[in-house]
């Protein structure tokens, strides 16, 4: 049975609650902390103030959605395994920057309701910004209503993207399509929170994110968001997204066409040396 506004009101806000609660946290260990493990890969981290703000973030889910099935970074699938309700939950998106301390990352709740993102809250500490959003009730940003960039032209646009933990291991990265369309576009930033870059293109500080590698708990809270702020979620070739395949393409929806179409072209990174991609002023330096 799909959600009524009234739960769907009510799930909003037990995950503002414990974004919030994570949050507080997060802002304590900052700087104080004493266990940085590895978690396998070379720069997957996990620190104790991930634990603990995934442990608060649990037990306001345990109170308030005790039937609810619940998907955790650091905990794994929990609870009732058979609800059509599944809570994606990461407590700290940005763990490599926060352990450098430096103030780039956020918490973040999802909601699936079957199968579905349709409730997400991503909240940042540092800069004390909320992003809300549920399926119909629209999407704010510290409870003002926000929308996507009208950015229409991909040369206008400002990107985004990240750099999953198997780098070292696959040779299936972003590296050439992060170089292809740094030269197409203003710009393409790595900022290190999945959940701030579905965000911050929500909020239209960016235009577009793409990336691969992630799991369910980076972006089911920011996708809910995006599309509730107007914005395109899809795979890179712009069929519909399957959250477990690890790759998005997330949009203000204008640029979602030319961004799929570039991504579906980018030459091999070797190609990168070649000088036909400078500019003429460039090539006459060489
Ligand atoms: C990571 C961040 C990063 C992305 C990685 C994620 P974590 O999450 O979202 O931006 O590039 O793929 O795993 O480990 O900091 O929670
Ligand atoms: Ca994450
Ligand atoms: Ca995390």
């Amino acid at each position: 049975m799909p959600p009524t506004t009234d739960q769907l009101h009510t799930f909003l806000d037990v995950a503002t609650e414990a974004a919030l609660a994570a949050g507080v946290i997060l802002q304590d260990y900052l700087g104080n902390l004493a266990e940085i493990e590895d978690k396998g890969r070379p720069g997957d981290l996990v620190t104790e103030a991930d634990r603990a703000a995934e442990a608060a973030i649990l037990k306001v889910l345990d109170r308030h959605v005790p039937d609810h099935t619940i998907l955790a970074e650091e905990s794994g699938q929990l609870g009732n395994l058979n609800s059509q309700y599944l809570w994606a939950i990461d407590p700290l998106d940005g763990t490599t920057n926060y352990a450098h301390q430096y103030p780039v990352s956020a918490v973040s709740v999802g909601l699936m309701i079957d199968g579905i993102p349709q409730v997400g809250v991503i909240f940042d500490p540092f800069r004390q910004e909320l992003f809300r959003a549920a399926k119909g009730l629209g999407a704010t940003r510290n409870r003002r209503p926000m929308q996507v960039s009208e950015t229409t032209e991909l040369e206008k646009s400002l990107l985004v993207s990240g750099f999953a933990y198997d780098r070292r291991q696959t040779i299936d990265t972003n590296y050439a399509e992060f170089c292809y369309l740094t030269h197409l576009t203003q710009g393409v930033r790595r900022s290190g929170s999945a959940a701030l870059d579905l965000a911050y293109v929500a909020c239209g500080r960016f235009d577009g994110y793409w990336e691969r590698g992630l799991s369910p708990w980076d972006i089911t809270a920011g996708v809910a968001i995006l599309e509730e702020a107007g914005g395109k979620v899809t795979a890179y070739d712009g069929s519909p997204l399957q959250i477990s395949s690890g790759r998005i393409l997330a949009t203000n929806g204008q640029i979602h066409g030319s961004l799929s179409q570039e991504l579906q072209r980018v030459p091999p990174l070797a190609t990168w040396a070649d000088s036909s991609r400078l500019t003429d002023s460039a090539q006459g330096m060489l």
